[in-house]
């Protein structure tokens, strides 16, 4: 049978999540045996020693050593116990094996960056081979964010001016949640993506596809775009619908003819146009925006044609 999340646990699906949910189980199972012997005992006492008439009175109790160095004993093994298993889970979480491969992380205000070996980047969608160590290196372009996969057990801060790392060896294909978990502003809470495992083969192929499903590439240059649009993350900042969000919104956008830019120049909206604004996105900032937006520098030739033909057609 599958493994799959309880009522306790999200679904286990990394190497790391049996040792982190058998050390969970184990204090939630000493827990519960300390608050049934505590509250089963006191409420034994209550019922047992109570006052029984008006002259009834206190006896006094000699300490008794067996019993203290018991329950001072006895709790302290568990403790230790709980303690050097723990920092055993710690520090196999810690170290990454040396044949991992290595995915470079950047978390910005609102959203997730992956850098592959192959100049394959993608946005909120980390994608990895099933059966392999899988080493991030992760850094942040402005405040504290957070790297929380939760069916991994790995959790580990993102911090701006220095690399944090963690790693993971995912055991099973499928897609796992992705949360920042780390307040970082307004749009903390929408900070979230997938972790897709696929078989080896797969993962290959779709770098060899440039960071897509191998078979959209042949899909005809706008539908190629419309699956760009999501793959890539633009719908992260730029609507369909003319709604405002940290981008400019593609409706209309083409059939406008013109932009006004931030520092009062007009620019002709042309594919030249398009095609810079993806590269170098910084180059022309629209008026009323932030320039923000990440750069797409390693976008194949045919994902850009493929998005500048998309964009043309949203009316
Ligand atoms: Cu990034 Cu919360």
């Amino acid at each position: 049978m599958e493994p799959s999340g309880n009522l306790v646990m999200p679904e286990p699906a990394s190497t790391l999540a049996p040792g982190v949910d058998a050390l969970y189980y184990f204090l939630q199972g000493a827990s519960i045996f300390a608050f049934l012997v505590i509250i089963g005992l006191l409420t034994l006492f209550v019922i047992r020693y109570r006052r029984r008439n008006e002259t009834d009175t206190t006896p006094r109790i000699e300490k008794h050593i067996g019993l203290e160095v018991a329950w001072t004993a006895l709790p302290t093994v568990v403790f230790v116990f709980a303690a050097v298993w723990g920092f055993h889970i710690y520090m196999g979480m810690r170290q990454p094996p040396n044949r991992a491969l290595e995915i470079y992380v950047t978390a910005k205000k609102w959203l997730w960056q992956f850098d592959y070996a192959n100049g394959i980047s993608s946005t909120n969608k980390l994608v990895v081979p099933v059966d392999q160590p899988v080493k991030l290196i992760m850094s942040s372009e402005d405040v504290i964010h957070s790297f929380f996969v939760p069916n991994f057990r790995i959790k580990q801060d993102v911090l701006p001016n220095r690399y944090t790392t963690t790693w993971f060896e995912a055991t099973r294909t499928g897609q796992h949640n992705l949360f920042c978990t780390e307040y970082c502003g307004t749009s903390h809470s929408e900070m979230v993506g997938v972790v897709e495992v696929l078989a080896r083969e797969d993962y290959q192929a779709w770098l060899d596809a440039g960071g897509v499903d191998p078979n959209s590439q042949d899909l005809p240059l706008a539908e190629f775009g419309e699956i760009l649009y999501t793959a890539k993350a633009c719908n992260t900042c730029h609507s369909l619908d003319g709604s405002k969000k940290f981008g400019p919104s593609f409706k209309g956008l083409w059939s406008k003819g013109e932009e006004q830019l931030a520092d009062g120049s007009t620019v002709k909206i042309d594919e030249d146009y398009l095609r810079e604004s993806i590269l170098m996105p910084a180059a022309k900032i629209v008026g009323g925006y932030q320039p923000v937006m990440p750069a797409y520098p390693n976008l194949q030739e045919r994902q850009l044609n493929a998005l500048v033909e998309y964009i043309k057609t949203i009316e």
